[in-house]
């Protein structure tokens, strides 16, 4: 099995989770970056960037992901939740891999421990794109449950 991860993180949560678990299986690992950044300024990003981003579902261009994802059998999708969804770059990378014919298993985290993050998540994707096979990975677990799940993964 081959696999790749994929993040978003604004706050680096997210990149510190996934940076523990490529030392430890090593995957190539890449990350989504929207082409303008946001601010840095919470207030300005979540209140102003991201919510209008997440109510009108607009995809904002990201960076260019220099790999062909078809070279792999799963994509491990990591994200924080942002406005109870994936962030809307993360949109952006889901409709540039139309045809994916692997899986792409999701990995959220939140301040908030809400299960409802993980299945807006699985339904916005599906929305965005219905012919990939979209899993649950985790939400909001630890790195030891991290590497338990990802070692069992086929
Ligand atoms: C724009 C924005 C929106 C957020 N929306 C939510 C939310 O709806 N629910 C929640 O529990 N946390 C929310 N958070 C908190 C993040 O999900 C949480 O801090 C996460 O760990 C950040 O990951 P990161 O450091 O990789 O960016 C939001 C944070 C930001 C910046």
């Amino acid at each position: 099995m081959k696999n790749l991860i994929v993040y978003f993180s604004w706050s680096n949560n997210t990149k510190k989770l996934v940076e523990q678990i490529h030392q430890k299986f090593n995957f190539d690992t890449v990350r989504i970056e929207r082409s303008i950044p946001y601010s840095r300024d919470y207030n300005e990003c979540a209140y102003v960037e991201a919510k209008e981003e997440v109510e009108k579902k607009i995809h904002p261009s990201i960076k260019e992901v220099n790999l062909d994802v078809n070279g792999y059998d799963n994509i491990l999708l990591f994200f924080p939740i942002w406005w109870y969804t994936f962030p809307m770059p993360v949109g952006t990378f889901l409709e540039q891999i139309n045809g994916f014919q692997g899986k792409v298993y999701l990995f959220a985290n939140s301040y908030t421990n809400d299960p409802q993050y993980m299945a807006n998540s699985l339904k916005d994707c599906k929305k965005i794109n219905a012919k990939i096979k979209f899993e649950a990975g985790l939400f909001n677990k630890s790195i030891e449950e991290h590497l338990k799940f990802i070692g069992g993964l086929k």
